[in-house]
């Protein structure tokens, strides 16, 4: 197939890990036949320092055209002051909601090869395999934001957060259908002891499933409960969904069942196109910028290449390429090879660059067997 990926690879590590999303995706090209064209653009604090927008006009415009986005990662101190106007998490936040990408997918599956680097005891990870669906254009992220100076000195912050129907409706319809197709249970995350649009949210996912999903268990969890339960019985969950904020910090949480936060991908899905093959989505990893490794070459690329999996299995409809480059990468970690966050103390590590060479080669050697047989 023909693809357009724009490449936004950020700032800090972003670069870094972007660079190995392409590799494997060239990888991917070569041996499936396909024509992939990369486009590169600025984003976040790279594109403020370079034209004083987060997310410059030719960012987005090339984001729209393209079939689909991979990302990198942005943030850095340089453009951490409290006071600035413009800071590169608005590029972020601005590509999401101009691309209408409602449903942030963050699956978490332990692999057996790295059950040894999580802080978590080994018996209560084995089968750990979760999806989250982070709600991610809608709710205190994008409510109206007000600070206000009062005559004593002291000042007065608020972040609106408010949710409509509609909104709840398309991400919990969307969770639901990942959940018929996994193992049909769906654990809707709110906090309606407190929160009129947890209420909101609960009474519409009850109602979106009677109707439109009876076959899926749907449970309802307050949120605190849930980020207790996450590491008391990981394995329990099948699809959690959840809104914007509370989805962004149980999905940090949830990281560490995993290990480290530098192997989980995460793709962002708006509606389908209608008659389209490809679906519009951005894929980068959940980890930041993480500006102290940056340019060191010690980051893990493994995050971004199993997003690029995300990305061929989701918008490009390329499941048996997702499938093999996911095989790909256990294969290397079955070898043993580990960047430097993921080895165990006095255990070798390998550079960036060399994991991504080393899946690419793995996904041209799985070739070669295939050709054998
Ligand atoms: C994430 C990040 C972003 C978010 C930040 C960088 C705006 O934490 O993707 O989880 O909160 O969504
Ligand atoms: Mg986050």
């Amino acid at each position: 197939m023909d693809a357009t990926i724009a490449v936004l690879a950020g700032d800090g590590i972003g670069p870094e890990v972007a660079a190995e999303g392409v590799r494997v995706l060239r990888a991917v090209a070569e041996r499936w036949g396909h024509r992939f064209e990369f486009r590169e653009a600025l984003v976040g604090g790279c594109a403020i320092d370079a034209t004083g927008s987060p997310l410059p006009d030719d960012t987005l415009a090339l984001c729209r055209e393209a079939d689909v986005v991979l990302l990198g990662a942005v943030g850095g101190p340089k453009w951490d002051d409290p006071q600035a106007k413009v800071r590169p998490e608005q590029g972020l936040l601005g590509l999401r909601r101009a691309l209408g990408l409602f449903a942030n997918l963050r699956p978490v599956a332990v692999r057996e090869a790295l059950i040894g680097a999580s802080p978590l005891r080994p018996e209560l990870l084995r089968g750990v395999d979760l999806l989250v669906v982070r709600e991610l254009t809608g709710g205190i992220y994008f409510g109206d934001k007000s600070r206000e100076k009062r005559d004593d000195g002291s000042e007065r912050a608020t972040d609106l957060c408010a949710y409509e129907t509609l909104e709840v409706e398309r991400v919990v319809r969307a969770a639901a259908a990942f959940a018929r197709a996994r193992r049909g249970r769906l654990t809707s995350v709110d906090k309606a002891n407190v929160l009129e649009t947890s209420r909101l949210w609960r009474a519409v996912a009850s109602r979106v499933l009677a109707e439109e999903f009876p076959d899926v268990a749907l449970e309802h969890m307050l949120v605190d409960a849930c980020a207790m339960h996450l590491l008391r019985r990981p394995g329990d969950f099948d699809v959690i969904v959840t809104e914007n904020m509370f989805g962004d910090i149980l999905t940090d949480e949830a990281s560490m069942l995993a290990g480290s936060m530098g192997v989980l991908p995460s793709a962002s899905l708006g509606a389908p196109r209608p008659g389209a093959v490809t679906q519009p989505g951005l894929y980068e990893p959940i980890h930041g910028s993480a500006p102290d490794i940056a340019r060191q070459g010690v980051a893990n690329p493994l995050g971004t290449i199993l997003s690029a999996a995300l990305l061929l299995r989701h918008s490009l409809a390329l499941p048996a390429e997702a499938s093999a480059l996911e095989a790909a990468v256990d294969h290397v970690l079955a070898r043993g090879l580990r960047t430097r966050d993921l080895a165990e103390p006095g255990q070798p590590w390998v550079r960036t660059e060399e994991m991504g060479r080393a899946v690419a080669e793995a996904l041209v050697g799985a070739r070669e067997d295939a050709r054998v047989v």
